[in-house]
């Protein structure tokens, strides 16, 4: 079995396996990587959508995707209680340690050291997302730092990609996001969260984990994980 996996710019990534499509942060309306790219939120159908996380650069245009695709929405318990109050239900929250099965396969949260707020209101705990389908498992981790139970996370859930964010600042830099894939361990990496302003513009060529293969997607590119 295998996984496509496209990235959209910024931390926004579809992973489908022909069935399904799960898109995680669906950030089109204002993120310049995917609009200079040509891709708008039309550019998507997936069936579910999972956020790590409250903020505008990633809840982005979920209930617009959402509503279109009758998608199900996968996210913090306060971002899917906020996603419920603008009228739209197909909720299915969780917390970070939390799993649980999916029509697809399973999905888990773990932490991610971030904040979590949308317009000024709290929106929970910021996550990383463990995706499991298609036989394959994809570790998302969120907006965070880097953290050594990330070596946990890969213990646990031995994920075959893993995506991690690299543009600094806000996130992990390059450095420390080497430190993580070789903490975690998976069969292959994506870096993400770069390049989009230029608070975060850094050259992905740093971001070099000792043993572990590096795949840099051009935005609007995709890949087969087999
Ligand atoms: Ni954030
Ligand atoms: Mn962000």
């Amino acid at each position: 079995m295998s996984v496509t996996v496209t990235y959209f710019g910024h931390a926004a990534f579809t992973l489908s396996d022909g069935t399904h499509t799960v898109a995680i942060d669906p950030f089109f309306s204002g993120n310049p990587l995917a609009e200079a790219a040509g891709l708008t939120k039309e550019s998507i159908n997936p069936t579910h959508i999972a956020l790590t996380h409250g903020h505008v650069d990633h809840v982005g245009d979920t209930l617009e995707i959402a509503t279109r695709c009758s998608s199900q929405v996968i996210g913090a318990f306060e971002i899917c209680e906020w996603v419920a109050e603008q009228g739209y239900e197909a909720v299915n929250p969780g917390n970070p340690g939390g799993r649980f099965d999916t029509d697809f396969g399973w999905i888990a949260f773990t932490q991610a050291f971030h904040s979590s707020s949308y317009e000024g209101r709290y929106m929970g705990m910021p996550c990383g997302l463990v995706v499991n389908l298609g036989g394959k498992t994809i570790y998302h981790a969120g907006d965070t730092g880097l953290f050594s139970d990330m070596a946990l996370i890969g213990e646990l859930y031995t994920p075959d990609l893993a995506i991690l964010p690299i543009g600094d600042r806000f996130t992990m830099g390059p450095e420390h996001a080497s430190r993580a894939a070789e903490m975690i361990k998976p069969g292959l990496t994506v870096p993400c969260h770069f390049g989009t302003w230029d608070l975060i513009d850094v050259d992905p060529s740093r971001f070099a984990p000792k043993g572990i293969p590096v795949k840099v997607l051009e935005v609007g590119g995709s890949f087969e994980l087999t």
